[in-house]
């Protein structure tokens, strides 16, 4: 079996789904749930003896151990993260939290277990570690996309948070042997995403008829994958990643914000016309742009591509209209997601 963390969060819920229903190997899930963790996410596993949900924390030492001890996993998986790059500029601690200390006592409690193992199973072990293209820093137009070579240049608490993680792992393995492989991941979309990042924020504000708020100019670019090629990419990797490497996993689709939005909206226009026929863009709204942000990612996948063979499935074009069309088909998950504290949220990142 396989131990997953952050399981009922956007990605690790995408990725254990997927999992389950490409095999009949057993996932022991943990995750704390805090206000991006959604067991709602997992609903469709709930009488399925292949899947153990628990909740905890990846810091708690001695709740991981046990885990590890009792169900014996022959990888452990970590996508449990502090996540959202505005909510770490308002509050960093619960970043460095989770991402730095908690990755660090996951590590020590993964090396306690995997140093007990008999020799073949240690060999065979795998602790994969989930992380973001974020950690390479911000390119100039123009500038080739980032390889595994590229150096770390993190900019906001979230990205740097990430970058110490994934150096720890890679000390991990340096230091101790433990086999560990790291994704370094550009930016998804698809369904289960928390509707506070950007392509599910524009799809619910705009069903609303809120603002479709776009930060400073609209033209900083991101590299989009669908989370389901991430998921493919990440069992790839697992399967036959070589331990102590780094794999950078992306879509070779780099679009500007404005250019995201205007195609959310034109999806829109078209799967859910208004009724007094006017278009969804007229919503979109420019505000205050967010402090040190990073002007573009790219990533270069040809590591991946040549090494492992994987390649995304999906183009921008069938993966954005099968997550808008996901949104409009699960108004109750979005209903749900959109509790007390996500609209706390809200008010205090759009007040100005
Ligand atoms: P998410 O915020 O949707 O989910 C994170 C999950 O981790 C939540 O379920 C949360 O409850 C859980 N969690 C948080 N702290 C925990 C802790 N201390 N112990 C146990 N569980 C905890 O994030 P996501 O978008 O699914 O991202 C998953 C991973 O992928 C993260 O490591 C992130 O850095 C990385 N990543 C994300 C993207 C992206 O575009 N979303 C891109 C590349 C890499
Ligand atoms: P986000 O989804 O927060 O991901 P990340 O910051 O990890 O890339 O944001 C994606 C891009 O969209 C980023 O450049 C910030 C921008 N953005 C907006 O313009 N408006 C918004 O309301 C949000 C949430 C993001």
């Amino acid at each position: 079996m396989i131990l997953v963390t952050g399981s009922a969060g956007f990605i690790g819920a995408n990725f254990v789904l997927d999992w389950l229903a490409g095999g009949d190997e057993p996932v022991l899930s943990l995750d704390q749930l805090t206000y991006a963790g959604n067991l709602e996410n997992l609903a469709s596993l709930e009488a399925d003896p292949r899947h153990t949900f628990v909740h905890g924390d990846i810091g708690d030492t001695a709740l991981v151990a046990r885990l590890l001890a009792a169900h014996r996993p022959r990888a452990v998986l970590n996508f449990a993260a502090e996540s959202h790059v505005d909510r770490s500029i308002h509050g960093p601690e619960d970043f460095i939290q989770t991402n730095v200390v908690g990755t660090f006592r996951l590590l020590e409690a993964v090396r306690a277990y995997w140093s007990g193992l008999p020799e073949a199973d240690q060999a065979a072990f795998r602790f994969l570690h989930v992380s973001t293209d974020e950690v390479y820093g911000s390119l100039a137009p123009g500038a080739p996309a980032f390889t595994e070579a590229h150096a770390c240049a993190p900019n906001s608490p979230y990205s740097a948070s990430k970058a110490a993680s994934d150096h720890l792992v890679r000390a991990w393995h340096h230091t101790y042997g433990l086999p560990v492989l790291t994704t370094n991941c550009s930016n998804n979309y698809g369904p289960f995403h928390f509707p506070e990042k950007l392509i599910p924020l524009m799809i619910v504000n705009a069903l609303v008829g809120k603002p479709l708020p776009v930060y400073g100019d609209g033209q900083q670019v991101r590299d989009w994958l669908y989370v389901k090629d991430h998921c493919s990419a990440i069992r790839r990797v697992l399967q036959a990643g070589t331990p102590g490497e780094t794999y950078n996993v992306g879509g070779w689709n780099e679009m500007p914000n404005i250019d995201i939005v205007h195609t959310v909206c034109a999806l829109l226009d078209e799967l859910r016309p208004k009724a007094d026929g006017s278009r969804y863009a007229a919503q979109i709204s420019y505000v205050k742009d967010r402090p040190g942000h990073d002007r573009r990612y790219a990533i270069d996948a040809r590591k991946i591509e040549r090494e492992l063979g994987w390649k995304p499935a999906e183009t921008f074009a069938s993966g954005i209209r099968k997550t808008v069309r996901w949104y409009l088909d699960h108004p109750d998950w979005v209903a749900h997601v959109q509790s007390g504290a996500y609209r706390e949220w809200v008010q205090t990142q759009y007040a100005a």
